[in-house]
C-alpha cells in the first residue's frame, strides 16, 4: 500500500498544470484507530497541492470521527475557489457502513444552493454513492436517502458530485449533473482488474466539465 500511495502522490505533484485542489472522497484509514490516522497524516504530507478530504465509513469506525476532526479537519464544511463552490458532507455515521445525508442536511443544501448564482460551479463531495455502481458486487450502501438527494441535486442543477466507497470508477451525466465515483489510489481492495487510478477533472468557464483517468496499475 505504501508504494502505491507514494506513486500516486508523485504523479499528483508532477501534474502540469498543478491541480488547484486534490479531493479525497474518504476512507483514509482502515479502522479509524489512532495508528491508522497517524499513518495517513504522515503519508498525506507527500501531496503538495491543497486537499479537500471527506470522511468515509472506515474513518468513523471505533470513534474515529473524533480523530478525523482532530487530525484531518472538520467532518463537513464549505469551501470556495474563484467561481467554484464546494460542499463537503459527512455521509457516514459512526460504526455503520451505510450512509445518509438526512433531511436536515438536505434543507441546508437547498437553502445554500438556492442562493448561489447561475455562474457558480456547484460541487458536492461525500463518501457514499448516490446511484448504484456496476461491477461492485451485490449493491449495498447507496445513500439511504438517495432518491431525495438525487431529486434535489437535479432540481438545483448541481454541476459535479464526487463520491468514493465502492472502488469502481464510474462517470455518469444526468441532465446537467456529472456524477463521479472514484476507484482507489492505494487500497488493496480493488475490483477485478479495475486497479488503482486517479481522476483528473478539468473545470473551465463556459465549457463542459472534462474528466479523464490516470491509471496507476493493479499492483
Ligand atoms: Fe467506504
Amino acid at each position: 500500500m505504501e508504494k502505491r500511495f507514494d506513486r500516486a502522490a508523485k504523479i499528483i505533484n508532477e501534474l502540469d498544470p498543478v491541480p488547484d485542489i486534490v479531493v479525497h472522497t474518504g476512507d483514509l484509514t482502515d479502522n479509524g484507530v489512532l495508528a491508522d490516522y497517524e499513518f495517513a497524516v504522515e503519508k498525506l504530507k507527500a501531496i503538495k497541492p491543497n486537499m479537500i478530504i471527506a470522511p468515509g465509513n472506515h474513518d468513523e469506525r471505533n470513534y474515529g470521527q473524533s480523530l478525523f476532526r482532530e487530525m484531518i479537519g472538520p467532518l463537513e464544511f464549505e469551501s470556495e475557489k474563484e467561481d467554484l463552490k464546494f460542499f463537503i458532507l459527512n455521509s457516514p455515521e459512526p460504526d455503520r457502513d451505510e450512509g445518509r445525508l438526512g433531511r436536515r442536511r438536505q434543507s441546508y443544501l437547498e437553502e445554500k444552493l438556492g442562493d448561489l448564482s447561475e455562474d457558480i460551479v456547484k460541487i458536492l463531495i461525500f463518501h457514499h454513492h448516490l446511484i448504484p455502481v456496476p461491477y461492485a458486487g451485490r449493491e449495498m450502501n447507496v445513500l439511504e436517502d438517495a432518491g431525495d438527494i438525487l431529486d434535489m441535486v437535479l432540481r438545483y442543477k448541481v454541476d459535479l458530485i464526487l463520491m468514493g466507497h465502492r472502488h469502481v470508477r464510474r462517470v455518469l451525466r444526468i441532465n446537467n449533473t456529472l456524477l463521479v465515483n472514484a476507484t482507489t489510489a492505494s487500497s488493496i481492495r480493488t475490483r477485478g482488474r479495475f486497479g488503482h487510478s486517479l481522476n483528473i477533472i478539468d473545470i473551465r468557464k463556459d465549457k463542459p466539465i472534462e474528466i479523464s483517468e490516470i491509471k496507476l496499475g493493479d499492483s
